[in-house]
């Protein structure tokens, strides 16, 4: 008898790792493969962290996140949405991807299933996997040719029986930049709260977005209601290598977050919950930097896209990926690895974005445009070199 899961032994290779991996390091790569800007944390973060250091912040602290951390965090949301969040149903366990890993936790065990709207982060998916759930797929509809990405709701209710424990959405979309519109949040916590599921919104992407905003769960579930929102400094503030961001979750849940938040992680690091307490505080200025660099990065992709006639996206209404259609391919994963032999590009594989063997994922790639301009358009002619 062996000890390891078979859960484990069997949990999928990640296909954006299967192509990083051939080129990560490499500088003659031009990586677009990786949720990131090339844009390194700004001085006046990074200052708040030293400062921390330098101050001794070096022990354990508070395993929900340091109170004015969590403070700070409350009153954003509150300012976002225009509803007042109660700090206690606040914690900083890690980051956001220490958040799902949690907030996953709190509902499903082995045999349950978690309704996924995809195209999907494989992480996501994958966590849902490793706890032994069944992740099950319900595929935005359009998204090439100009088509906007659509949530069929009759569908996604129809997906959930009596073992979901939960509904997963990413809004915006990593990676469509799909932006999830208030009316349909309402219906589907009028759904969820009859049904007795849950309900667990990544909004990492909120604070960029291009044309309309993305509306938070936060504005619309009651202090009780079993929501658990998803956020982090990892993306607006570029804050990729700090680990940090939160978890909104229902409020009869306090006490036990402390517990959560200690058995996964003994909480977030100290010294980098000080430098995103700096983030929150003085960086309105840079988030609007963020998102006005990922808008660049979005109208240089949309023109070099109006010249090619074998590739095409729904334009991304938020968050800084192209999910790029290309009529005719239909194996990404060799697509994208002949763009690393060929051309030195880095891209994500849409294979990588919802269940194997999906061709309509198969038919796309993923591209972060979060990049300096020079950057960006040079990786871009030469993708159209290959094609
Ligand atoms: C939708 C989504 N959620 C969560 C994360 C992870 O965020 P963090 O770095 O805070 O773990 C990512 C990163 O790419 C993401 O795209």
């Amino acid at each position: 008898m062996a000890a390891i899961r078979e859960t484990i032994l069997k949990l999928e290779r990640n296909g954006i790792a299967a192509v990083s991996q051939r080129g990560l390091g490499r500088r003659d790569i031009i990586p677009l493969w990786f949720g990131e800007s090339d844009v390194v944390t700004p001085e006046f973060i990074r200052a708040g962290a030293k400062k921390a250091l330098d101050d001794g912040r070096t022990f354990y602290t508070f395993a929900r996140g340091i109170t004015e951390l969590r403070e700070a965090i409350a009153a954003w949301t509150t300012k976002q949405t225009g509803r007042v969040l109660d700090v206690e149903r606040v914690t900083v366990p890690g980051a956001a991807m220490m958040g799902v890993q949690i907030a996953l936790q709190c509902v499903c065990e082995a045999g349950d299933n978690v309704v996924i709207v995809s195209p999907m982060w494989p992480n996501i998916f994958q966590a849902v996997r490793g706890l032994g759930a069944e992740p099950r797929f319900v595929r935005l509809k359009g998204g090439s040719g100009d088509q906007p990405w659509v949530l069929d709701l009759d569908q996604l209710f129809a997906a959930c029986d009596r073992r979901t424990k939960a509904i997963f959405f990413a809004s915006p979309s990593n990676p469509t930049g799909w932006i999830m519109r208030e009316e349909e949040q309402r219906a589907v916590l009028d759904f969820a709260r009859k049904r007795g599921i849950a309900i667990i919104s990544d909004e990492v992407y909120t604070p960029i977005v291009f044309d309309v905003a993305a509306p938070s769960f936060a504005a619309l579930a009651d202090d009780d209601d079993d929501v658990f929102i998803v956020n982090s400094f990892s993306k607006a503030w570029a804050m990729t290598g700090w680990r940090v961001g939160w978890l909104v979750h229902p409020l009869k849940l306090r006490v036990q977050m402390a517990e959560m938040s200690a058995y996964n992680n003994t909480g977030a690091t100290t010294f980098a919950q000080h430098g995103a307490l700096t983030a929150l505080r003085d960086g309105d200025e840079f988030v609007a930097f963020m998102r006005e660099m990922s808008r660049k990065g979005r109208d240089i992709v949309q023109s070099f896209l109006q010249t090619q006639n074998r590739m095409s996206w729904s334009k991304p209404e938020g968050a800084f990926y192209g999910f790029i259609a290309i009529d005719g391919m239909t194996d990404s994963m060799a697509f994208a690895k002949r763009l690393i032999e060929e051309v030195k590009v880095g891209v994500a594989p849409g294979c990588a974005f919802g269940p194997a063997g999906d061709a309509d994922n198969d038919r796309f790639i993923r591209i972060c445009f979060a990049q300096s301009a020079a950057l960006l358009e040079e990786a871009l002619g030469r993708i159209a070199k290959v094609l």
